[in-house]
């Protein structure tokens, strides 16, 4: 057995001759799979550059040419240039549900599921551009079989199945604080989606090219799955990033207060990027311009439109990995399951955010808050269930 690519409490003990050659077949068959460099080339934060604030396309300069906004997006969906792309190959960890996230149900006298939400908005607009817009869903090894089989079984919620195509991301193996690689059974190594970053290099590696050009998609609108009033295919948005040509637009919102945990769109090194909330110092956080008003007031809602050939550009560049602290149940080296209360060990993932920082140009779009922004991350507190099942009910929606 090779044991140099990692060390592991459970695997690099007598243990693993315990186990039988199926079993070791398998322990092999994984372990030539996984790509450890992502491990080793990991980092905890990242190195900040020279941060300036971007400018923001603000609601009452979208209102005043909301006109040419709608019909330069309308036209656009039209003619099948934008193309949906829904992140949905989290785990979902925070919210405590071992089933995919959009197939969580928000309702409660009738039954109302996350992936129902945002299909049903995504439906609103394929009747009033009147025709189908193809809808990528991003899976993971963990929850793909869930997915596809939840979609079919509610009849994708009254999509044209045609139209929506799913794709897998990479897994990456999971180590504890010392990086020791962790075992989710005593031949399998525990695993965990290799973060959101990697979307546009899975499609391609899940051969999507073809459909893609075939079809002339242009630009894609990327959306978190987790936001229950989520906005895609959103003519103004789409017209608004096309008409400033730039590589990349960003919905944001207006932070609530200084120290709201939201990525915060900014200019690093004159590229645009969005620096996390606990890597903006009191200073930035606390800055003010001229006129009084927070330099660094606008966070990102993850809902961006990437143009495809500026995509193209940045393709084969490597991401950094970040290593993210999280509860992972793992095996001992006793062969007993442990399902630790709080974070134990990391997971690696790329990120949409440094994906973002590679481009030259992005336009972040002012969207009001109540109406678009309803993450759901945890069961209760902030960013819930709960404050999401208010904010639908605010919307008009009847739970
Ligand atoms: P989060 O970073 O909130 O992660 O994802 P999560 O997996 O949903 O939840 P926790 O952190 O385990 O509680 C933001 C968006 O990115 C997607 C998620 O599905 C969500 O839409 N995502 C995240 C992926 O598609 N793949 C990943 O590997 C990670």
């Amino acid at each position: 057995m090779d044991t140099t690519k990692f060390k592991n409490t459970y695997i690099n003990t007598k243990n693993y001759e315990k186990l039988s050659e199926k079993e070791k077949e398998k322990f092999h068959k994984q372990l030539n799979k996984l790509n450890f460099d992502f491990i080793l080339n990991s980092i905890l934060n990242n190195k900040q550059g020279n941060i300036s604030p971007i400018n923001v396309l603000k609601t009452n300069e979208i209102e005043k040419n909301k006109d040419s906004y709608y019909k330069v997006g309308i036209n656009a969906l039209k003619e099948g240039k934008i193309a949906m792309v829904s992140l949905a190959g989290g785990m979902g960890t925070r919210l405590g549900s071992n089933s995919p996230k959009g197939t969580y149900n928000v309702g409660i006298t009738r039954d109302l599921y996350i992936f129902e939400c945002q299909i049903t908005q995504l439906l609103k607009i394929v009747k009033e551009c009147g025709n189908w817009i193809y809808l990528f869903i991003m899976t993971s090894e963990k929850n793909h079989d869930e997915t596809v089989s939840f979609l079919k079984d509610k009849n994708y919620f009254g999509y044209n199945e045609k139209y929506i195509i799913f794709f897998n991301q990479e897994m990456s193996p999971t180590t504890d604080f010392e990086g020791n690689v962790l075992m989710e059974n005593n031949y399998t190594i525990s695993t965990s989606p290799n973060g959101n970053g990697g979307w546009y290099s899975s499609m391609i590696k899940e051969g999507l090219m073809d459909i893609i050009n075939e079809n002339g998609i242009e630009y894609f609108n990327v959306y978190s799955i987790d936001n229950v009033l989520q906005k895609m295919a959103d003519p103004y948005f789409i017209g608004a990033t096309i008409l400033n040509n730039v590589d990349c637009g960003a919905k944001v919102i207006k932070k609530a207060y200084p120290d709201e945990k939201l990525g915060v769109i900014c200019l690093e090194n004159n590229h645009p990027s969005i620096t996390e909330y606990y890597e903006l110092t009191d200073e930035l956080r606390n800055s003010k311009d001229e006129e009084g008003n927070y330099k660094y007031d606008y966070g990102v809602i993850l809902n961006y439109l990437f143009k495809k050939a500026s995509l193209d550009k940045i393709a084969t560049v490597g991401f950094p990995v970040h290593k993210v602290a999280k509860k992972i149940p793992y095996i001992n080296e006793n062969g007993n399951l442990i399902e630790p209360s709080e974070p134990n060990g990391y997971k690696y993932e790329t990120l949409i955010l440094d994906m973002i920082k590679l481009l030259d140009t992005c336009l972040p779009y002012e969207v009001i808050r109540e109406k678009e922004f309803a993450p759901i991350k945890n069961l209760h507190g902030v960013d819930s269930v709960d404050t999401a099942r208010e904010l639908l009910i605010k919307n008009g929606i009847k739970l």
